[in-house]
């Protein structure tokens, strides 16, 4: 694991796929933000750290609550989306391992889909513990493994069917957390308390599986540098085989795709 190439990786996707993301990928991860929100305690008055914000996903939703939040994001494009659309919000450029910002300053510290992108999310958490006043509380998603996330897994099955999974210019990722277990042990490492972490599952639609596609190219890092690594013309038959294998997903005349992410939560007690 090399933290600076993992660094450089992401910080050239999110540039790449900052205008596109709010109405791409954006669309997946704003579903699961209401149960973090909830479980940070994220309320009228209740001043909000979120890290990785990306356009303001997070932003728009807690604004909606009355909190006053602060987004931090590393991607300038990133964050100029965010400030377009949510001009009354303070957003700031800096990283997740180390955030620019003075200790104790926030009620709760959140990060949607931010802590998998980081070489060491665990140097995420200890900024996240540092930052929080104590009795606040900290709040993560992290999205679970293919075998719940059914949009995932018709796409890597496809790709390994039809396609060639290790072709893509992505390093080695950071150390993630995607179970339940891992992100408990990894809050109580941080020094949280009172933790907490479970399962919650949503539903993704899309018109076809070349929308699926369309949406996970525009608005992803890895999983964009997978798809663009397939040889010419084997993505149509990854599509095809992602249609055929959706069948029974089929709704309305959509594809309705079962997705799933754990929430993690836990105080910082004193
Ligand atoms: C999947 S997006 C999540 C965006 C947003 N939180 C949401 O709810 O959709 C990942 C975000 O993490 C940001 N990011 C990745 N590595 C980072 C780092 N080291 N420091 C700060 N932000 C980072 C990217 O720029 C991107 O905006």
């Amino acid at each position: 694991m090399d933290p600076e190439a993992i660094r450089a990786f992401e910080h050239a996707r999110w540039e790449r796929a900052a205008s596109a993301y709010a109405a791409s990928f954006g669309v997946a991860t704003q579903l699961f933000c209401d149960a973090m929100l909830d479980s940070a305690g994220v309320g009228a008055g209740t001043q909000v750290l979120d890290l990785a914000c990306g356009p303001g996903v997070v932003a728009g939703m807690a604004t909606a609550r009355g909190a006053v939040v602060c987004g931090v994001d590393f991607s300038a494009a990133m964050l100029a989306e965010a400030r377009a659309t949510h001009p009354s919000v303070q957003f700031v450029h800096g990283d997740a391992e180390a955030v620019p910002l003075p200790d104790a300053d926030f009620d709760a510290v959140v990060s949607n889909f931010g802590l998998h992108h980081l070489p060491r999310p665990a140097l995420a958490l200890a900024e996240a513990r540092r930052v929080v006043r104590p009795g606040g509380r900290v709040a993560f998603t992290f999205w679970a493994g293919h075998a719940e996330n059914i949009a995932w897994k018709l796409v890597f099955d496809a790709v390994r069917r039809c396609g060639d999974p290790a072709a893509s210019d992505a390093p080695v990722p950071g150390g993630g957390f995607g179970t339940t277990k891992d992100c408990l042990g990894a809050l109580a490492a941080a020094g949280f308390a009172k933790v907490d972490a479970w399962l919650e599952h949503r539903v993704w639609r899309h018109a076809d599986a070349a929308a699926l596609v369309a949406a996970l190219q525009a608005g992803t890092a890895r999983m964009a540098a997978m798809i663009e690594g397939q040889r010419k013309g084997v993505l149509a038959a990854i599509v095809a085989d992602i249609e055929e294998n959706a069948a029974g997903y089929r709704d309305a005349g959509e594809l309705a795709l079962p997705i799933a992410a754990v929430v993690a939560a836990g105080i910082r007690e004193e």
